[in-house]
């Protein structure tokens, strides 16, 4: 089957394209329109705040810090609401399911700055021409795997990228860091990542170290090692304009800085003041940038983190990137002004750091996070909802933004638990941990000097509950690994909207206060502060289940669970960190469908590294069949070349009268008894 259905679309594809497309070059504008049937619901265009939903919306695609010369009353200039028309990242992407539940999508196929006009059928208007590429499928999730096919997928993060993070701007100086590492072992709340803010660096200098307060960053980071946490330390690109400082010096003398049109370099305010820009459209540019990462890393620095990308400037915030600035291009990319290359600049960053960060350890995968990136970017880093704010609608903007990315090709996506502007009440930090602990992306993190953010900073109760959400999250994560895994083959998002458990249901269309982990997790979460939220519920059979506790019901702020009749879920044990060994045992969570039938799939493997891809890994297919009074679980067919751990079987039959359990080796039929 034809991957992209036509490119300039002049009819002749199914449905009314006659019109398609309209490029009235008036000289400055070229535009796309496409309509669309009544009863088209439409989606994607990556990260914007506001409902899942997007019919009706104009948006913009133009990486940018959200900044307001004229805020609204109680709003800090940087913050970011759903009146704004553009994010840190740029999806020039719209997904459009049709009544019947069938489906396609549209790209248009530009880097300049584009309108998405939604409010009668799909409009795209940007100031060069552009193609428009349009694929078909008979469901949303046919178009997404078509559009990985084209934009490409995730590679299978670090299993340890996955578990709960936790960061701060900034855990400052080095001991800060080891005391919060030494805060989550002695509470046993699980997490396996710390983060270092800025303040790491010599006055911002990056790939520098203070001496004062990080005298020892390979110290720091052993010692995290030896506590089962990793360690992700951010890196931003502008790079401070000052002679002597060796990456300044080397970058000019390399000719790696953005210029400006007459040939002067381009100098503006990052956070070490005057400050110079990578090219990263040069190849040699990203191969010199790249050349700094080995020393990073060898500090024992696990993950790394890249942030103002936009490329932003600190230093008035209100000053832009001119337009007219030149990139100088090489291999694939012709030279070009600032206006055709900005929207990308993140996703070269990212494509430069994610590579070398291969180059440095090829036995090791990477995993980075950037703020901005670009339709495609997902290739190279994860990506969070960058600075939002402690409030209710951030909540729940955070779902549907993080649902809005999966349906835009980026399924590694997640928020700032808690808000990164202002403080949650407890009660609010309590509800974002309860659904945050399952983001694909887990992390908590907030501004500087603001007050403390971890989990056990809001007393002992909403302590409690954090560590029971994110217990959860670790009870599950066998599951959520194999949804990367599936990810990173054809490009399905890891959280799904509720509509994907039927996309001809047009009940389900605008569900966005509930989402699916996979096709058989359904979860509700309470993201009102007053006031509950009606659930569309998708038909068929969806049974309640609980992964730490019968008493969870009992909490408000964790969502119910929910499992699809039908369906195998792998489940490991509550660990620390993934540094300790999640699959001992496995748990299988089985709930069988109308006909007494049930299956699932399980990926293992190293979690770290590359042999996965000479078949060490473990595909295995679970099917459960109901037999008189029992339901017999077995292994229904395994891929890979991984060894089978000589390992015990948990299985838990939910059924509409409780749940039953039974155990045995793995290697035959487990028989539970449902009497
Ligand atoms: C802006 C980022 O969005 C935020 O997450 C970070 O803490 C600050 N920069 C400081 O590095």
């Amino acid at each position: 089957m034809a991957l992209v259905e036509s490119r300039f679309i002049r009819g002749g594809v199914p449905g009314d394209w006659s019109d398609l497309p309209v490029f009235s070059d008036d000289g400055e504008t070229f535009e796309a329109a496409i309509s669309i049937e009544d009863g088209t619901s439409l989606y994607g265009t990556g990260e914007i705040a506001g409902p899942l939903l997007r019919n009706g919306a104009v948006t913009e695609t133009w990486t940018e810090q959200p900044y307001r010369e004229d805020p609204p009353p109680d709003l800090f200039a940087l913050e970011y609401d759903d009146q704004l028309p553009n994010l840190y990242q740029a999806h020039p992407w719209v997904l459009a399911v049709r009544a019947d539940g069938s489906s396609f999508g549209v790209l248009a196929d530009t880097t300049y700055r584009t309108e998405i006009d939604l409010r009668n059928g799909i409009g795209f208007s940007a100031p060069a021409p552009f193609p428009v590429i349009v694929i078909q499928g008979a469901s949303p999730q046919e178009v997404l795997i078509k559009l990985s096919e084209l934009t490409g997928t995730i590679e299978l993060p670090p299993l340890w990228a996955l578990g709960y993070q936790q960061a701060r701007w900034s855990y400052v100086p080095a001991t800060r860091v080891a005391e919060i590492a030494d805060e989550f072992r002695a509470r046993s709340i699980p997490c396996d990542v710390l983060w270092v803010d800025i303040d790491y660096m010599d006055g911002f200098r990056i790939f520098t170290f203070d001496e004062t307060l990080f005298p020892d960053p390979a110290g720091l980071n052993a010692y995290l090692h030896d506590n089962g946490f990793k360690s992700v330390w951010i890196l931003d690109p502008g790079v401070k304009a000052e002679p002597e400082y060796f990456v300044y010096d080397e970058g000019l003398l390399g000719d790696h800085f953005i210029r400006e049109p007459g040939g002067d370099l381009f100098v503006a305010g990052s956070w070490p003041g005057d400050s110079v820009w990578p090219d990263y459209t040069s190849p040699e540019t990203r191969q010199w940038w790249q050349s700094y990462l080995d020393e990073l890393l060898g500090n024992g620095v696990d993950g790394i983190w890249i942030d103002l990308n936009e490329p932003s400037i600190v230093a008035p915030p209100t000053e832009l990137f001119p337009e007219d600035l030149v990139h100088r291009g090489g291999g694939d990319l012709t030279p070009g002004t600032h206006a055709r290359y900005h929207n990308v600049y993140g996703l070269l960053m990212s494509q430069a750091t994610h590579e070398g960060m291969k180059i440095a350890r090829p036995d090791r995968r990477p995993f980075l996070l950037s703020r901005s990136n670009y339709i495609g970017g997902q290739r190279y880093a994860a990506m969070w909802t960058g600075d939002n704010s402690a409030s209710w609608n951030h909540l729940y903007w955070s779902v549907t933004m993080t649902l809005n990315m999966g349906l835009s090709g980026q399924p590694f996506a997640g928020p700032d638990i808690g808000g990164f502007w202002r403080a949650p009440s407890p009660e609010l930090y309590a509800h974002w941990i309860g659904v945050g602990a399952f983001f694909p992306f887990s992390r908590t993190h907030t501004m500087q000097l603001s007050p403390d953010q971890e989990p056990w900073s809001y007393g002992p109760e909403v302590e409690a509950l954090s560590r029971l959400a994110i217990e959860r999250r670790y009870r599950l994560l066998p599951y959520i690994y194999t949804l990367f895994r599936e990810a990173s083959v054809n490009g399905l998002p890891v959280w799904r909207p509720v509509f994907f458990a039927d996309p001809a249901d047009v009940r389900l269309r605008g569900e966005d206060h509930a989402f699916l982990i996979g096709n058989d997790v359904l979860v509700l979460p309470d993201l009102m502060q007053t006031d509950s939220h009606p659930f569309e519920a998708p038909s068929g059979i969806w049974r309640e289940f609980t992964l730490v506790g019968e008493d969870l019901e009992q909490m408000p702020e964790l969502p119910v669970l929910k499992i699809r009749g039908g369906a195998i879920v792998p489940l490991g044990r509550v660990v620390q960190s993934t540094a300790q060994a999640l699959l001992e045992p496995l748990t299988l969570l089985v709930s069988l469908d109308a006909d007494g039938r049930a299956h699932g799939v399980l990926y293992e493997d190293d979690g770290e590294g590359y042999e996965y891809l000479a078949r060490d890994y473990l595909l295995t297919t679970y099917t459960a069949e109901r037999v008189g009074q029992t339901v017999e679980v077995q292994i229904g067919g395994a891929e890979g070349e991984r060894e089978r751990p000589d390992r015990t079987v948990e299985v838990v039959v939910v059924t509409d009268g409780g749940s039953f359990r039974g155990a045995g080796p793995e290697t035959g039929t487990i028989t539970v008894s449902l009497e």
